[in-house]
């Protein structure tokens, strides 16, 4: 008797302990507010809590995360494209039952567009679907219908409901799961101007899919042994199958997939962080840079009888193949790479016999599926398994060394190639890298005046799944920063293209931001604000009074430039300092006007003054 009353009272002292710290209900007309880290609600079995979910240290998500993850999990978020500033933001569940997110100035981020004459309440299911009630326990609204990038057990997909990728913050994603024009559950590539199918194989025949098309309804739902099953056939398993496991199926942004990613001889693993590693006989080039890839190590000779093969499993190396041969064995395989002094390895599919000899080793990623890589190195060099770079979920991690010092120079006048550096990162590396502190200092070039983007101390590493360990804070220096990062309006890549237009006008001028003419209490911003507005008057005036851009321009180039050069990158950088962010050029479109000053000077041979 006193055991069961013991546990009778120490139950009732957890569940008082859940009662203080977090809800389990919310009620029409209150809220949840994002600055109250208390401000929960709670599952009944505590597998989930929903609320605010910091993203750094001023802006927050409303979503729904694992309670007991080590590293928060958010499974939903309502607004994962536009955080709301932390203080002051709130989540009210109205009358009518809609819920609305308001962020600190009162303006609507969120709602869930329901009306209904009653409203009982919000609660968090156990299955971590986020639902309101409204008369005889309607659901009125559920989060199960309007998932971000992640399908829970019970939670279905169908034509009506999709995955999408999601970096968490910043930039959607460019990966989504929905059906198909044959309504088939498909995997979607989302360009800005069209969506490539990359799963079923849209190589195949619609019978080689195994799949049953064109049906009415066609939906897929995840058990909770982690099998997926759709009602069009679709069926895969959790590599680790079976009862009593916490899941979730999320849409991974599959960084590897983006080529050159690791640079040459690079190969791009999972771990379960998209990350860079070298194959046996290689060393990294630059800790700091992977898209330098890796040298090698040994020699290659064309000696056949020094030469040897190691099997690097579920890896390949994408394109540029010295050819292609079907149906051959592993060994006719080896001998045409050995005798070809070019190749330095090959992908080999086993069962087909698909024969691959390559001379340059790129676009390498470790996936289950895409062959096997068969790597020249010399006979006597020994490989320890466990120098053989693979995808897993709980290994060693691979990755950019964080803590290398860099050493940076200021580019002067010559700013050609961050802005490819930046375009590089916005358009091939965004998924992974969004810099969100481009000033002078953080431009950082090569030994070869290339630049880079390396600090990553203030860069944010970004990982969907909120367990990347790198990232941490929004950060930004004041004056750099796009106006939407202090006005709380959705950041999107473009807040970088305004960073780099201060930059430029930095480079113009040869002078920081802070130290150009200003008042005593001017704040930089007006200081940014009147100096545009000056460039902009003088840019309209008529091609031929010129007068006025030696004086704007650095004059420790003494006058030694070319004007129309100048004039452009003037130009440039006003638009990329428009205020209304759509109206700003994308990064790509501010590397083609660099770049393309860059031929007009070298073709017209104009280096002075003119
Ligand atoms: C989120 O940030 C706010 C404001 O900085 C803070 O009050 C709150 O405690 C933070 N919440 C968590 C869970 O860290
Ligand atoms: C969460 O962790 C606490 C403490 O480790 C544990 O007592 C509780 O049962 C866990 N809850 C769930 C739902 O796993
Ligand atoms: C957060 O907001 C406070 C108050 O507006 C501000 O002082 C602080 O600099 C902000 N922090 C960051 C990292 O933006
Ligand atoms: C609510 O309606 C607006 C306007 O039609 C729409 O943009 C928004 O996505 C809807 N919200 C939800 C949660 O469906
Ligand atoms: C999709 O599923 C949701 C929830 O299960 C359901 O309400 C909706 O009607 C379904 N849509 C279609 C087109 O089947
Ligand atoms: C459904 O899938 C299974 C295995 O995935 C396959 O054996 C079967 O033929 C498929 N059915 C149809 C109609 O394609
Ligand atoms: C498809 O789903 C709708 C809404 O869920 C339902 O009314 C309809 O009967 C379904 N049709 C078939 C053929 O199952
Ligand atoms: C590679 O060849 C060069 C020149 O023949 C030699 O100096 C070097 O030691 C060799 N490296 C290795 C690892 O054998
Ligand atoms: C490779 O391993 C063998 C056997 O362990 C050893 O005899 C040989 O010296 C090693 N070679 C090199 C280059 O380390
Ligand atoms: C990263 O670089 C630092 C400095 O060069 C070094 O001390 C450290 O061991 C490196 N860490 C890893 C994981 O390679
Ligand atoms: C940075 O530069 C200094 C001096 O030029 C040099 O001693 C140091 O090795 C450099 N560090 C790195 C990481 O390149
Ligand atoms: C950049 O400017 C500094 C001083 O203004 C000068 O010492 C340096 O040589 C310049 N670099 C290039 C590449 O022109």
């Amino acid at each position: 008797m006193g055991a069961v009353s013991t546990s009778v009272f120490l139950l009732t002292l957890i569940h008082l302990i859940l009662q203080i710290s977090a809800l389990n209900v919310l009620s029409p007309g209150s809220s949840l507010s994002a600055e109250h880290s208390s401000d929960v609600l709670l599952s009944p079995d505590g597998t989930f809590t929903c609320g605010f979910y910091n993203i750094s240290t001023n802006a927050s998500t409303f979503s729904i995360w694992f309670s007991n993850a080590s590293e928060r999990t958010v499974v939903w978020s309502a607004n994962p494209l536009r955080p709301v500033y932390t203080r002051g933001s709130k989540v009210k569940l109205n009358f009518d039952g809609s819920m609305v997110l308001r962020d600190y100035g009162g303006q609507i981020v969120w709602t869930t567009n329901v009306s209904s004459t009653y409203a009982d309440q919000a609660q968090l299911l156990d299955t971590g679907n986020l639902i309101v009630k409204g008369k005889g326990d309607i659901i009125l609204w559920q989060s199960f219908t309007s998932p971000t990038d992640t399908l829970l057990p019970t939670q279905s997909i169908n034509a009506t409901i999709n995955l999408m990728s999601t970096n968490r913050l910043l930039v959607p994603g460019h990966y989504s799961m929905r059906l198909d024009d044959q309504v088939l559950i498909s995997l979607f590539d989302d360009q800005i101007d069209l969506s490539l199918i990359y799963w079923p194989d849209p190589t195949v025949t619609i019978w080689a899919k195994l799949r049953i098309p064109f049906m009415i309804n066609t939906s897929g739902v995840l058990d909770s042994w982690g099998q997926f099953r759709g009602s069009d056939n679709t069926s895969f398993i959790a590599a680790d199958w079976g009862s009593h496991i916490i899941r979730r199926l999320t849409l991974d942004m599959m960084l590897c997939k983006v080529h050159g990613v690791c640079g040459r001889n690079g190969i791009c693993v999972y771990t379960p962080l998209p990350s860079c590693a070298c194959p046996p006989g290689f060393d990294v080039v630059d800790q700091s840079d992977w898209g330098k890839g890796c040298r090698p190590k040994i020699n290659i000779t064309c000696d056949e009888q020094k030469m040897k093969f190691v099997h690097l499993p579920n890896t390949n190396f994408y394109g540029l193949d010295l050819n292609v041969h079907r149906r051959v064995s592993l060994n006719f395989c080896k001998n045409i790479c050995l005798s070809d002094c070019n190749c330095n390895g090959f992908a080999y599919f086993q069962g087909i016999g698909d024969c691959y000899p390559k001379a340059i080793l790129l676009n390498g990623r470790s996936l289950k599926g895409i062959g096997s890589m068969y790597l020249k190195l010399p006979k006597d060099f020994n490989v320890s398994e466990s120098s053989i770079p693979r995808s897993q979920f709980f290994g060693p991690k691979y990755g950019p060394n964080c803590s290398v010092a860099n050493n940076y120079t200021i580019a002067n006048f010559s700013t050609m190639s961050v802005a490819r550096g930046l375009a590089y990162l916005h358009h091939e590396c965004l998924e992974w890298v969004i810099h969100c502190n481009v000033k002078p200092e953080n431009i950082l070039l090569d030994e070869n005046w290339v630049p880079k983007i390396a600090d990553f101390g203030l860069a944010k590493l970004l990982n969907r799944s909120g367990s990347n360990i790198y990232v941490s804070r929004i950060q930004g220096t004041r004056g750099y920063l796009a106006p939407e990062w202090v006005s709380s309006l959705p950041i999107t890549a473009k807040a970088d293209v305004y960073s780099f237009g201060v930059v430029l006008l930095e480079l113009l001028k040869g002078a920081r931001i802070s130290d150009m003419e200003k008042n005593d209490e001017e704040e930089v911003e007006m200081v940014l604000g009147r100096i545009v507005r000056v460039l902009n008057e003088n840019l309209q005036l008529v091609g031929t009074e010129q007068s006025w851009i030696p004086d704007f321009i650095d004059t420790k180039l003494n006058g030694d430039f070319n004007y129309l050069q100048a004039r452009t990158m003037m130009e440039l950088a006003v638009s990329c300092l428009e205020e209304d962010r759509s109206r700003r050029p994308t990064m790509e479109n501010a590397v083609q006007v660099l770049v393309s000053v860059d031929e007009v000077s070298s073709a017209t041979g104009v280096g002075g003054a003119v």
